[in-house]
């Protein structure tokens, strides 16, 4: 994933030792092409595992999550943290925890969406403490369904999403792991650290 890489030394900012911007192709404003890349490598990685739907969070899950189902040809629902209007129908819920933000929000998904023949491939953004990642696991449980993996576009590996999520057995897909955000440079895992532009 080295387009992943540039664009993330070249557009994100480092806030501080914990936390990457990126909010010009990820979290705010969003970067077609790339979301492109982004499915056409979860899918590759994902192909044979006979995936039937990807789950996801809003919101900055939704763009890699919607690239990755039409290269994987699957269906996509995202996990709401507000109920619609609409959201009358049982539901599925499970509480999140944000470490990053000190909050924590129930996330819901309509028990219609997700059922036990599913075999469910989760997408997020950001793996930090992996809170996300868990909720979305213990919705896929409930619904009786298996979790075929986790891909996440960016991790934080300095954190320990990816241990507790590993402890647990579940395979995990990061397109670009971070090992460090000192010194105001991303260190990317395994590699030398390149200068912010
Ligand atoms: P966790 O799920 O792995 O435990 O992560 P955590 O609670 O720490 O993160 C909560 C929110 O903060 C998530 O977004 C996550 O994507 C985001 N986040 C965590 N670390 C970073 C970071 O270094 N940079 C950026 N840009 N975001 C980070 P969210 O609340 O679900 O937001 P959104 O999906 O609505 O955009």
């Amino acid at each position: 994933m080295d387009f992943l890489q540039k664009k993330i030394i070249n557009h994100g900012t480092v806030i501080n030792d914990h936390v990457l911007k990126v909010d010009t192709f990820l979290n705010h404003g969003i970067d077609p092409e790339l979301m492109k890349e982004i499915g056409k490598e979860f899918a590759s990685r994902y192909q044979h595992e006979k995936v039937t739907k990807i789950l996801t969070l809003e919101s900055s899950g939704i763009a890699p999550s919607l690239m990755t189902a039409l290269a994987l040809d699957c269906e996509l629902v995202f996990a709401r943290k507000r109920k619609s209007l609409t959201m009358v129908d049982s539901l599925l819920t499970s509480s999140v925890h944000s470490y990053t933000k000190n909050q924590t929000n129930d996330i819901s998904v309509s028990k219609d969406l997700l059922n036990s023949q599913d075999r469910i491939l989760i997408i997020d953004d950001f793996l930090a403490n992996g809170q996300a990642a868990m909720g979305l696991i213990d919705l896929v449980q409930q619904a009786g369904a298996e979790v075929a993996g986790i891909g996440i576009v960016i991790e934080k590996s300095f954190q320990p999403g990816r241990k507790l999520l590993e402890e647990k057995g579940f395979r995990i897909d990061s397109l670009a792991r971070i090992s460090s955000l000192s010194n105001g440079k991303v260190h990317f895992l395994q590699e030398e650290p390149i200068v912010q532009k």
